[in-house]
């Protein structure tokens, strides 16, 4: 098993499956591991639906906005397709604002331990929310954070150091190549000035 940080760095969103199935037993696990994150004041406002029937995972895609993803992140291709889902909700009784901070934290659990299983992941907020929430019959109080969709991969983007571009890009043999900023960009000692900043030859 990769160290934790190695896992961090490895992990991608993923947007491409193979047409394989996910167990419920993998899921289970990814809402379980989601419930462990931290939460602010422990409210613990998220609650999660699996989604993994054909039909309903059918009905899912079609409430995903892929439509506006930018090339060459753009929507899967037949075939493609994320096997199941996690909609994440906030309980607007326990949290009427800033729900999304617990649902980020979860977010990531869930994406690390689908990781560890082989598995891919990609966290979506862009979405027809009425429509999910009718599929779904899910109850008012409950607002639909994002949904995670789910697979076995069907490519392996790479993450690199940024350069002056953080916009993502596919190369010759279509590997998605994500850029992150260095650490020398993001990072100061002691306040904030730039004389404080790392430089790339101490890093
Ligand atoms: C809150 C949130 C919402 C996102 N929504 C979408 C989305 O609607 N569609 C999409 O294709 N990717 C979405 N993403 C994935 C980001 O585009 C992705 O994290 C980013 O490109 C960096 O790639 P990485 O996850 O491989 O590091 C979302 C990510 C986050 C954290």
């Amino acid at each position: 098993m990769p160290s934790l940080y190695a896992a961090m760095q490895k992990r991608r969103t993923i947007r491409r499956f193979k047409s394989k199935p996910v167990t419920e037993k993998d899921l289970l696990q990814i809402v379980d591991a989601a419930r462990w994150a931290v939460s602010p004041g422990n409210i613990q406002p998220c609650e999660y639906v699996i989604v993994n029937l054909p039909r309903r995972v059918s009905e899912v895609f079609d409430c995903v906005k892929w439509e506006n993803a930018a090339a060459p992140l753009s929507a899967p291709r037949a075939g493609e397709r994320p096997a199941a889902y996690i909609v994440v909700l906030i309980d607007l009784m326990k949290k009427k604002s800033g729900g999304s901070t617990d649902a980020a934290a979860a977010v990531q659990n869930a994406s690390l331990a689908a990781m560890e299983l082989g598995l891919g992941a990609i966290r979506i907020e862009d979405l027809h929310r009425k429509r999910l929430k009718k599929k779904l019959k899910i109850p008012h109080h409950l607002h639909v954070d994002s949904v995670i969709g789910l697979g076995n991969p069907f490519e392996f983007p790479v993450a690199e150091e940024c350069g002056d571009s953080v916009l993502p890009w596919a190369d010759p043999d279509g590997v998605i190549h994500v850029p992150k900023r260095r650490l020398a960009d993001v990072c100061t000692m002691n306040g904030y000035r730039f004389a404080h900043r790392y430089t790339r030859k101490n890093i």
